[in-house]
């Protein structure tokens, strides 16, 4: 091949760039860009006689091949966005749908009362900085009671009425897993495996085995965890007062501390809020009697050293309560067990329509 036929002629690449525009498919633009930058194309065969050329026509001829390559290309992916831009568009026009039509005005389904409890105690605490955290239902003993201060043998263990399960702990086949009997798992797997100060509140279910008509097998509790330096009964107290007042929406509920046991929290204390008979009803408020709540206290420094903290050096206070308990005092509900029966006539009775507040995506706490 001459060195002449070397050169490629600058009008070559207006008409290629032409073709490229009036390209309509994108298959026919991939026949184009083999064509040019092929292993065979023209333009690759171009580059092949640029060892033939003298430096200084080798320099000019390079330049020129390279800018004309960047040019088909640049042509190429604009042509191909292009097409596939037209293709959306058209594929669109299939699978458009009207999302301004109006949603059927019958739906009617209905905010399960527990639903609508555990939204309104994380509405509060959510607002106070405490995360929600959660733990597994099925625990071993480690977590549920000997990392709580709940040795082999204490009877607590007995108390919890605990449900055994066939399948064995993995780290000790010694040894039966079990249903949780509490939340308090959560605070160890929490204390654990992550770094203080903690705040936290935990909800689900746990298990038991009792029934009747204040036992099921299985209920919801709730805890809330705060562990960091400086806290102390008053802080407990204070908040609890809070958050009593806020759920029931009574500013003057009264609300008493009793000293209690748990092998988790020293000191415990059971917590009381008062009520009045009217008309053969409970109203709560004002103490002429006391209704247990919860229980709560300073966590034990047995539980923050068995997680591998210094309970020289931090210190917190956690509560523990009946989500069920607390709904049916709110609501009224006077049967636990017709909670968990699925009877619809009950869900439209004492269930919420959506959107009810308080809620976490719309709260009234302050
Ligand atoms: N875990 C206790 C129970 O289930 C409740 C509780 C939690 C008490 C936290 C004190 C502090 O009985």
């Amino acid at each position: 091949m001459s060195s002449s036929s070397s050169v490629l002629d600058p009008r070559a690449l207006e008409s290629l760039l032409q073709n490229i525009k009036e390209t309509q498919t994108l298959s026919g633009l991939d026949d184009i860009r083999i064509s040019i930058l092929g292993k065979k194309g023209l333009l690759t065969e171009h580059m092949k006689t640029l060892g033939a050329l003298s430096p200084d026509e080798k320099r000019t001829q390079g330049a020129f091949l390279n800018s004309f390559k960047s040019k088909i290309e640049e042509a190429l992916e604009s042509q191909k966005k292009l097409l596939e831009t037209l293709a959306l568009e058209d594929s669109l026009k299939e699978v458009w749908e009207d999302i301004t039509l109006p949603i059927r005005p019958s739906i009617s389904g209905k905010v399960h009362p527990l639903t609508q409890a555990k939204e309104e105690v994380l509405s509060f605490f959510t607002k106070k900085g405490f995360s929600l955290e959660e733990g597994p239902e099925i625990e071993t003993s480690d977590y549920n009671f000997s990392d709580l201060n709940i040795p082999k043998h204490h009877p607590a263990r007995q108390m919890h009425d605990t449900f055994y399960l066939k399948a064995r702990n993995p780290q000790n086949p010694e040894e039966a897993l079990l249903l949780r009997t509490h939340t308090s798992n959560v605070q160890i797997r929490q204390f654990k495996t992550k770094k203080p100060p903690f705040r936290f509140v935990s909800i689900g279910p746990v298990y038991r085995s009792d029934y009747d008509n204040t036992h099921t097998p299985m209920f919801h509790q709730i805890e809330l965890v705060a562990l960091e330096k400086g806290l102390n009964m008053g802080h407990l107290k204070g908040l609890l007062t809070e958050f009593l007042k806020f759920f029931f929406d009574l500013p003057e509920l009264e609300i008493r501390l009793r000293p209690s046991f748990f092998p988790f929290t020293e000191p415990s204390a059971e917590v009381d809020i008062g009520y009045s008979h009217k008309d053969g009803k409970i109203v709560l408020g004002k103490a002429e009697n006391w209704l247990e709540i919860l229980g709560c206290g300073m966590i034990h420094p047995n539980v923050i050293s068995n997680c591998g903290l210094d309970p020289s050096e931090i210190g917190g206070f956690a509560f523990g309560m009946g989500l069920e308990r607390i709904a049916m005092l709110k609501y009224g509900i006077p049967d636990l067990r017709s909670f968990f029966e699925g009877d619809l006539r009950w869900l439209n009775h004492y269930g919420f329509s959506w959107g009810t507040s308080p809620s976490l995506f719309g709260s009234v706490v302050p």
